[in-house]
Formats: structure tokens, C-alpha cells, sequence
């Protein structure tokens, strides 16, 4: 009664202030707080009951209720989503705890990231920022337990950067569209003077971009090819000859999609190529990166600045 008391009194103070700022008040778009409203909004809830077993019944009626206090002298109900005996007089009654809940945090699966957990009589609802080397894949990326204890999410936390060689899960799937300003940055060590290789890879076998480095390979020397892959068949490229690789020596690769239809790529942060988008296999259609060959590559990270 408390709270539903405090409500009131907040409403009516609402008004009280409304209509000292404005002239004439309009009360038609107001309504009486019931004990609904702070269920949903998650706040408790006071109850009439006789019995112990009559408050478990009424906590049965929200399905995240798992904890009461039983006021005998005043035949109250007091529902909580979880025992909070912290901050209310009423835990002075008989307080009464599911030990089995369906829903609880502790249940709640690993989802990469820190969790803000909102526990209402209603719903338990998590909403997650994800850890540095992961990616949301959704604008909010939300856990949520139904009330048969099972789990749903909205979008999750997609690991984006590896710093621990040696990495042989190529192809890498990319977790969210890119778009202009995307780059995927690779730090690796050429093994042979053969080639190395890095691919954006879409659907139907097809390459936006794919990317040859080649010290000494079929007619090439010494050279950046750049080229795509269009329905699994390798179409025209074009060869850079600005070639810093050593065999042995680590190097920094950076391929960007820029924003005048073009990727360009950076070695040891030093532009080295500019290769215009195919109008057939925009950068959206990227699904995954591959890199292959001659090479060992000891960081990845999909969505890098620099
Ligand atoms: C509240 O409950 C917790 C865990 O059951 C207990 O550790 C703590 O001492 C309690 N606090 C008060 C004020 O009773
Ligand atoms: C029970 O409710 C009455 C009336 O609201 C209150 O005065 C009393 O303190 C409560 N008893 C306990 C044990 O919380
Ligand atoms: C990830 O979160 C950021 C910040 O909230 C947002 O700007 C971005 O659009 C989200 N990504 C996706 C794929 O929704
Ligand atoms: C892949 O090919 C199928 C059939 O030709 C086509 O319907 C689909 O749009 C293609 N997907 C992409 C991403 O180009
Ligand atoms: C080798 O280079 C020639 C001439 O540039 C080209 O026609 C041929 O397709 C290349 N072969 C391979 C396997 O890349
Ligand atoms: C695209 O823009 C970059 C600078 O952002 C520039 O270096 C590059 O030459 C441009 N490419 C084309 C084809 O205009
Ligand atoms: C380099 O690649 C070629 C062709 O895939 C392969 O035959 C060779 O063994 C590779 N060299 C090293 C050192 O892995």
C-alpha cells in the first residue's frame, strides 16, 4: 500500500505542479495507478491474502514472482521477483523464497559481454554491451527468460578480433554487413616466396575483392594483384608494384572498403593500392574473409580503424 500511496501522492503532485504552469488543466489523460501497472513496470506487488499457500497462488500469477512476504496480522502478500531484503520493512513478516525458480541469472547463458539485468515480476531481461573483441549484431543485444525457463535472445556478441596464433579457421565469417569505412586488418608473416592470399568472400563463390600477393607466382613478380571473383570465375585484375614483403618479416595488412567505391590497401599503414568496387558484388554482399597460402597469420580483427 505503500507504494501504490507514493504513486498516488507523485500523481497528484504532477497535477498540482501542472496546473500552476498552465491554464486550464486537462485531467482526462490521467488514470489511476493499479497494481498492474507496477507489476509491468516492476515494481512489487501487495496483495490481499489469507494463507501462506494463498500468496504463493498470487505469486504464481507473475510468471518471474519467486519470493513473498506474508504479513499476517495485516493478511497482506508482499510479491518480489527476488528476495530484496535489503531496502523494505515488510521482509519483517514471514518471508517465503521459491528454491526452484525457473528463471535466474545464474542460468542465464554466456553471452560475451557485461550484462545489465532488469528483474521485474514480469520478465528478466538483460541487456548486454559486449567485451572489445566482439561485435553487436543487433542495436541492442537483449537475453531474455520466458517464464518456462528457457532462453531467448535478440542479436549476440559475435567475436570479431583473434590475438592468439596460430589461426587456421579460414574462412572467417564477417558477423554484420559492412559498409563504407569497413576494413579488415590481418597481421601475418610470409612463410615461402610463392604467394599469399587474402579474400572477401560472398555468396555463389564470388570474391568482391581478391587479393594476391605474390613474390614469385605464375608470370608475377614482386607484386599486389588485386582482382574478383564473379560466379567462380577469376575476372581481369590489376597488378601494384608497390611490394613491401619480406619472406620471414611481419607485416601489418589493412584492407578498406572507402566511400568512393573503391578498396584500398594498406601495408605497414602505407597505402600501396586502390582498386575500384565491381558494380555486381558490392561490399554488403561480404560474408566471410579468407586468407590462404604462403602465410602465417597471427592477429585478425574484422571491423579494425587502423
Ligand atoms: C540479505 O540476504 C543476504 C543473502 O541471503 C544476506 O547475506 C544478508 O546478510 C541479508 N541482509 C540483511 C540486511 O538481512
Ligand atoms: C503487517 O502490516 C501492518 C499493517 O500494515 C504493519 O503495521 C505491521 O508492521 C506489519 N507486520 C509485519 C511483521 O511486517
Ligand atoms: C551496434 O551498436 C552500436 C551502438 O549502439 C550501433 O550504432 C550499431 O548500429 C550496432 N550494430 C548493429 C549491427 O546493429
Ligand atoms: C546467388 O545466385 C542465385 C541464383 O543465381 C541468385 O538468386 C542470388 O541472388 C545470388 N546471390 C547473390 C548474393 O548474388
Ligand atoms: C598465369 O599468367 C597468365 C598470363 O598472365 C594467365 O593467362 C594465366 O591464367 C595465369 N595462370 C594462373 C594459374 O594464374
Ligand atoms: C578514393 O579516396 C581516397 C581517399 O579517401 C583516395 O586516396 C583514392 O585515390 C580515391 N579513389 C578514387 C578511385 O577516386
Ligand atoms: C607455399 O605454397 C605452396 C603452394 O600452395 C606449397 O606447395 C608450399 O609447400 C608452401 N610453402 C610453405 C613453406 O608452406
Amino acid at each position: 500500500m505503500e507504494r501504490v500511496m507514493h504513486v498516488l501522492m507523485m500523481t497528484w503532485w504532477c497535477l498540482t505542479s501542472h496546473s500552476l504552469a498552465s491554464n486550464p488543466v486537462t485531467t482526462s489523460s490521467w488514470r489511476q495507478v493499479t497494481s498492474e501497472d507496477l507489476a509491468v513496470s516492476g515494481y512489487e506487488v501487495w496483495v490481499r491474502g489469507r494463507s501462506k499457500v494463498e500468496c504463493i497462488r498470487e505469486c504464481n500469477k507473475y510468471s518471474h514472482c519467486t519470493s513473498f512476504v506474508f504479513n499476517v496480522s495485516s493478511r497482506t502478500c508482499y510479491l518480489q521477483p527476488v528476495l530484496d531484503n535489503t531496502s523494505n520493512p515488510a521482509h519483517l513478516g514471514q518471508v517465503y523464497v521459491n528454491t526452484e525458480p525457473e528463471c535466474t541469472i545464474a542460468k542465464a547463458p554466456s553471452s560475451n559481454g557485461i550484462i545489465i539485468w532488469s528483474h521485474t515480476l514480469t520478465s528478466l531481461k538483460g541487456t548486454v554491451t559486449c567485451y572489445d573483441d566482439f561485435i553487436n549484431t543487433t542495436s541492442d543485444v537483449i537475453v531474455q527468460c520466458n517464464a518456462d525457463g528457457s532462453w531467448e535472445r535478440e542479436g549476440r556478441c559475435s567475436q570479431r578480433k583473434w590475438t592468439e596464433p596460430p589461426m587456421t579457421m579460414f574462412p572467417m565469417e564477417v558477423p554484420v554487413p559492412v559498409a563504407s569505412g569497413w576494413s579488415v586488418c590481418v597481421n601475418g608473416t610470409p612463410t615461402d616466396d610463392d604467394r599469399f592470399t587474402v579474400e572477401l568472400l560472398s555468396a555463389n563463390d564470388s570474391q568482391p575483392l581478391h587479393a594476391d600477393f605474390r613474390f614469385k607466382y605464375n608470370t608475377s613478380t614482386e607484386l599486389i594483384f588485386l582482382g574478383y571473383k564473379l560466379d567462380g570465375e577469376y575476372t581481369q585484375g590489376q597488378g601494384f608494384p608497390d611490394f613491401p614483403f619480406v619472406v620471414g618479416q611481419p607485416f601489418h595488412l589493412r584492407v578498406m572498403v572507402a566511400d568512393n567505391a573503391t578498396f584500398e590497401v594498406y601495408v605497414n599503414d602505407v597505402i600501396r593500392a586502390t582498386f575500384p568496387q565491381h558494380p555486381e558484388l558490392p561490399p554488403s554482399d561480404i560474408t566471410a574473409v579468407n586468407v590462404r597460402n604462403n602465410v602465417t597469420v597471427t592477429r585478425l580483427d574484422l571491423f579494425c580503424t587502423v
